[in-house]
């Protein structure tokens, strides 16, 4: 198993990685958001990108997620843990909670979000049953057992277009949907990777609580704040997956 993580905002690059080496890749799909950062997490084999760039400079709309993931495949990862900043929008996802969401609804648009678009022998469909791979899923949330914070074990991440954060209708209306958690990334990311045949699941770190839940506006400063304390969990998380 090669395990890869892809790392949102708040988690640029992880200086606890013992390099081995950085490939820049160009892919059929174009140019991924950063060179690949190789190396070893306690002992273990990593690849890490940084999924917004180094320095962070690429919005989520702007993401070229075809080329991440297929530069991924080609270098051998086989397991993808992504990485990502949410607004919370249920009770029990405050700011700084760490989840593990086990659904997606996708409301991002525009995108390209399949690798099965052009030069088809057939026309694939792949099964997004459970858009998150159950094992690696168990995986990280059995080696969060002795960290000294919880994680909230399943969760519906919906994915926004972004920039820009939502309204309060609009989070209402994610809420009524099922929605705990908004993001701006979590798709296509996901889908790419089942299209390729890796496993793959999310850390989400709760950033703010999303639009209306509290009152007042959400700001740049306090997103920072929380991801420090949320980003620093998900940071001690891997350690747990990958000492596991
Ligand atoms: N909405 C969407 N994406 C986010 C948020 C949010 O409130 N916070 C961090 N990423």
């Amino acid at each position: 198993m090669t395990l890869a993580i892809i790392g949102g905002t708040g988690l640029n690059q992880i200086s606890e990685l013992t390099l081995s080496g950085e490939q820049c890749l160009a892919t059929p799909y174009g140019e991924p958001s950063a060179p690949y950062v190789i190396g070893e997490l306690n002992g273990q084999r990593l690849i890490f990108l940084a999924r917004h760039g180094n320095p962070h400079r690429l919005p989520p709309h702007k993401l070229n997620y075809r080329a991440n993931i297929w530069g991924l495949k080609h270098l051998g990862a086989t397991d993808i843990i992504g990485v990502a900043a949410v607004g919370g929008i249920t009770e029990a996802m405050a700011p700084a909670q760490i989840a593990i969401p086990d659904q997606i609804i996708d409301y991002s648009y525009g995108r390209e979000h399949t690798f099965f678009a052009d030069a088809l022998e057939h026309v694939t469909h792949i099964d997004f049953t459970e858009p998150y791979t159950p094992a690696l899923r168990q995986r990280i949330i059995a080696a969060a057992q002795g960290l000294d914070f919880n994680l909230v074990e399943t969760a519906t991440y919906g994915c926004t277009q972004g920039p820009r954060l939502e309204t309060i209708a609009e989070i209402r209306r994610l809420k009524r949907d099922g929605c705990d958690l908004v993001g701006m990334t979590g798709m296509p990311e996901a889908a790419l990777a089942r299209e390729l045949g890796m496993a793959y699941a999310n850390i989400s770190v709760v950033a703010n609580w999303a639009a209306g839940i509290v009152d007042g506006e959400i700001t740049m400063a306090e997103i920072e704040k929380n991801l420090q304390i949320g980003m620093a969990r998900a940071l001690k998380l891997l350690q747990a997956v990958v000492a596991a």
